[in-house]
């Protein structure tokens, strides 16, 4: 057996999904040949391992074809794109980092951070989702301006709509106008797996999640489905709000969530007029809550007329005025939480295998307590606050 034979067997192997052949391709070398024995490496482009497979197989059927004994095949592939470093249950795969938004309670602007956040991630050149994963009050396809369009269905997989360079899905957008839905547990958590699932999400580098206000079964379902790499709690400076929102920082403490920081929303008031900044509710009040959670502030957002003008007309202040004020220091919150995200990546990722408790399937995951018999028909979990009364 010599080279030429070999070279020529091989010149049969096709590069799975093109007419062109490995030899030709130049990807075939380090030919040795022992008796009839063959030994090469083929260098390719792809790290998918079903076409390293696929090439080794036909090279081996071709040069047994002509006599080879011992074929060795040694396929040179990039190592896979590193797309996250977490571990633990991941039911949307494609996503490399999620984003959980939180807050202690609803009215202090967890949906427009979550808007203005995820078009600032997308001017610094992210792949960006956003996920209205807020049943009660799905307030993002108004924010976003597209709550007049319906999603696309292909197949049993909806696709989500895109607005502003983003994809987004919202309950809002699956349901008619005005409908209320009364939300048990295991509906939250089957809707939340939903949106997860079912919804053809591409490549993201951040899925942006606004959550339902508080902490209950859909915080909980969510860190058990996906491995959450940070948590932005928003809060607004009145005492009153600092409280709830402790309880929002305490939460992904308990889920082992890193906190990527505190936005302080309504924090002082920019007259549209004068641009001067007045104190309304207080400011940098939410400092002392930071220490304690030794997470830091990446922003105070003023109560401006023209934030809530863009969440009411579907025009959000980072896209249509990146150079005002509050779009600046949405820039900056958002290039505070990818360093924390490249961070924790770089440090082994998340994890959320230990992520508890695990329930079967259409059982609420909000008792804390294991129960002993599992209640089936009735998802009230017996404990208070966590949404699912
Ligand atoms: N910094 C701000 N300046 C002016 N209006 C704001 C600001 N943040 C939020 N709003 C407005 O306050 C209302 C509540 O905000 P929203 O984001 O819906 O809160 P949440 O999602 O926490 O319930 C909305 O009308 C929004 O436009
Ligand atoms: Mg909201």
């Amino acid at each position: 057996m010599t080279e030429e034979n070999v070279k020529s067997a091989l010149s049969k192997v096709l590069y799975p999904g093109f007419t062109k052949d490995i030899v030709t391709f130049g990807f075939v070398n380090n030919i040795i040949i022992d008796a009839n024995d063959v030994t090469f490496s083929v260098d390719i482009t792809s790290s998918a391992p079903e076409v390293a497979k696929q090439i080794s197989d036909d090279a081996n059927q071709e040069l047994k074809a002509i006599g080879a004994i011992n074929v060795t095949c040694n396929i040179k592939a990039p190592k896979m794109p590193r797309e996250s470093s977490s571990h633990g249950k991941n039911i949307a795969p494609q996503i490399k980092n999620f984003l959980m938004v939180s807050s202690g309670k609803g009215g202090v602007g967890k949906s427009t951070t979550s808007v203005n956040i995820a078009i600032a991630l997308a001017a610094q050149g992210k792949k960006v989702g956003l996920l209205d994963a807020d049943i009660y009050g799905p307030n993002i396809p108004r924010m976003m301006g597209i709550d007049d369009l319906k999603p696309e269905v292909n197949g049993n997989k909806v696709l989500p709509i895109k607005a502003y360079g983003i994809e987004v899905m919202s309950m809002g957008s699956l349901m008619e106008p005005g409908q209320s839905l009364i939300w048990r547990g295991a509906m939250i958590m089957k809707a939340i797996e939903q949106f997860l699932r079912d919804i053809l999400w591409s490549e993201l580098d951040v899925l942006v999640i606004d959550m339902p206000p508080g902490t209950g079964d859909a915080q909980l379902t969510l860190a058990q489905s996906v491995p959450v790499t940070v948590g932005l709690t928003v809060t607004t400076p009145q005492g009153v709000s600092l409280d709830d929102s402790r309880r929002s920082l305490d939460m992904f403490k308990k889920l082992n969530i890193p906190i990527a920081g505190i936005i302080e929303n309504m924090s002082g008031f920019i007259a549209p007029d004068t641009g001067v900044e007045y104190d309304i509710f207080g400011k940098g009040t939410s400092q002392p809550m930071a220490d304690e959670f030794k997470t830091k502030i990446i922003a105070e957002i003023p109560i401006e007329p023209s934030i809530r003008i863009g969440g009411d007309e579907g025009k959000p202040i980072t896209f249509i005025n990146p150079s005002s004020e509050s779009a600046k220091r949405y820039m900056a919150a958002a290039a505070s939480i990818w360093a924390d995200i490249e961070e924790i990546n770089a440090n082994g990722g998340v994890d959320n295998a230990a992520v508890q408790p695990t329930t079967p399937p259409g059982v609420s995951a909000c008792s804390t307590a294991a129960p002993k018999q599992a209640p089936k028909e009735k998802e009230s979990c017996g404990t208070g606050g966590c949404g699912c009364h």
